[in-house]
């Protein structure tokens, strides 16, 4: 068979057998889409398909892949824990040496407080965990009517039953029951959509705390235990929050006993340019959860982790309640630990932290410059090594464009014919990008020139009725 042959039935194989995540069924099954794009090989910010196209990996796969592809030092710490001891759980007290170390290099990385590592495989199972923790924290209270969880309209938690109900998009409720009771939603914190007419960031951010307030008064602050939230808000469209919104929030949070759990699947090992987005904003959360940047993506990994206040509740709940029945197979799988541990230590020995903060700064500028005043950019955003760009219908009138146009799916093909990924987020016309934490300011450059010669033709051909 000639490569061309080999290439189309591994291509006709995965339409017949795969079932896609977040991909119109029919459609791609029966060809209509083109073929799956099956990636090959990548090293440092580049990716390669099996058909031999390179692209810059702008969005990191799905924000994972903080150090960069081809990494050999992960692949090594993988290979060689798999020759040693490939799986043992922690069940019941056992371990492995990679889990203990992990757990006790992320507690060094956290914010104060933290006492506790629960590993988990992805981050919607570790959202599904911190709710049962919540959940049993207050039934050890005695206080078994607590137990509401608020999230935000436009959070994105998971996909699972709980954390797919967390999720604050009404699309990922479609057709599945979803979102389940007792999970309320208050306000998006998004000063470009949700802000009266010249109301500044910090009003803005005291009337989000004041929605929040209401919401809590309406149910009664006796029915709520949580409130997660993603620092910075990610898929629904890399938001960062407006001045003042972790400081009017928090005190809601504390006059009312409601823990704050801060999902920091995004955020978390340096992608905003601060260890944790809870750093960079001041946020003191009870609970953390973590995943994608843990590893690297290089092994499926995720974790709650607890607060000492917490802890000390769950272990007296233990004496109560007996052991704590919760956890998976792969809690603290040795594989996933290892990539871990190495993961973090390329962070610590290459400063990708700081690298992130400077090269983010230097991000920012250029998008800010390069887009800002383009046709049809109504918000050019973000932080650190997260950007968006949203594009309106009209930017005086501040009118979406129609969601059947599929602007934003368009803007993203376009970066594609220039050989950057970048991602339509799933929630108006908002082109997202989250490069590898690696990425030099030249890569930087790379990334905004082909993007900006991407999309200019597309917004000056558009003319200002385009809605
Ligand atoms: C903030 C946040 N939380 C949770 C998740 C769910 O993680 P996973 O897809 O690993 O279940 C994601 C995934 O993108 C996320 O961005």
């Amino acid at each position: 068979m000639t490569a061309e042959l080999m290439l189309a039935s591994l291509e006709a194989a995965d339409r017949a057998s795969i079932l896609h995540p977040f991909t119109p069924l029919r459609a791609f099954a029966a060809g209509e889409m083109g073929p799956p794009r099956i990636i090959a090989g990548g090293s440092g910010i580049r990716i390669r398909d099996k058909r031999g196209v390179e692209l810059i990996d702008a969005f990191s796969g799905l924000y994972c892949v903080n150090v960069g592809y081809g990494r050999t030092e992960i692949a090594d710490a993988i290979h060689a824990q798999a020759t040693e001891l490939a799986y043992y759980h922690s069940y019941a007290g056992h371990s492995s040496e990679p889990a203990i170390l992990l757990a006790q290099k992320m507690l060094q990385w956290a914010p104060p407080g933290m006492a506790k590592v629960f590993f988990g495989l992805s981050g919607s199972d570790a959202n599904e965990t911190q709710v049962k923790i919540v959940w049993y924290y207050n039934n050890v209270l005695g206080r078994p009517e607590k137990k509401k969880i608020i999230s935000r309209l436009r959070g994105y938690h998971g996909a699972t039953i709980v954390s797919g109900s967390l999720t604050g998009l009404p699309f990922y409720h479609t057709a599945f029951d979803l979102p389940v009771g007792g999970i309320l939603h208050t306000t998006a914190p998004h000063h470009y959509w949700n802000a009266e007419p010249g109301i500044d960031e910090a009003a803005f951010s005291r009337r989000c705390a004041q929605d929040l307030e209401d919401l809590i008064q309406r149910e009664g602050a006796d029915t709520i235990a949580a409130f997660i939230a993603e620092p910075v808000l990610g898929t629904g469209g890399l938001i960062p929050p407006p001045h003042g919104y972790w400081e009017a929030i928090q005190p809601v949070l504390r006059k009312h006993d409601i823990l704050l759990i801060a999902d920091e699947v995004v955020c978390g090992f340096g992608r905003t340019g601060a260890n944790f987005g809870s750093t960079l904003y001041g946020i003191e959360p009870d609970l953390i959860t973590v995943a994608k940047g843990l590893t690297s993506a290089y092994a499926p990994l995720s974790a709650a982790i607890v607060h000492d206040k917490i802890w000390r509740v769950l272990e007296a709940g233990s004496d109560q309640f007996g052991p704590f029945s919760h956890g998976y197979t792969y809690s603290g799988h040795p594989l996933c630990a290892a990539a871990g541990l190495a993961n973090l230590q390329i962070l610590e020995d290459e400063k990708l932290v700081d690298h992130a903060r400077d090269t983010g700064a230097y991000f920012q500028q250029r998008l800010r410059q390069c887009f800002a005043q383009m046709p049809h950019v109504g918000e050019v955003r973000g932080v650190g090594m997260l950007g968006a760009i949203e594009f309106v219908a009209d930017v005086e009138a501040k009118t979406r464009f129609a969601p059947e146009r599929k602007v934003g799916a368009q803007l993203a093909a376009a970066c594609l014919e220039q050989g950057v990924i970048s991602r339509a987020m799933p929630h108006g016309d908002i082109l997202g990008f989250a490069p590898p934490l690696v990425a030099t300011r030249a890569d930087i450059d790379e990334i905004v020139d082909r993007v900006a010669t991407a999309i200019r033709p597309i917004v000056n051909s558009m003319g200002s009725e385009a809605a």
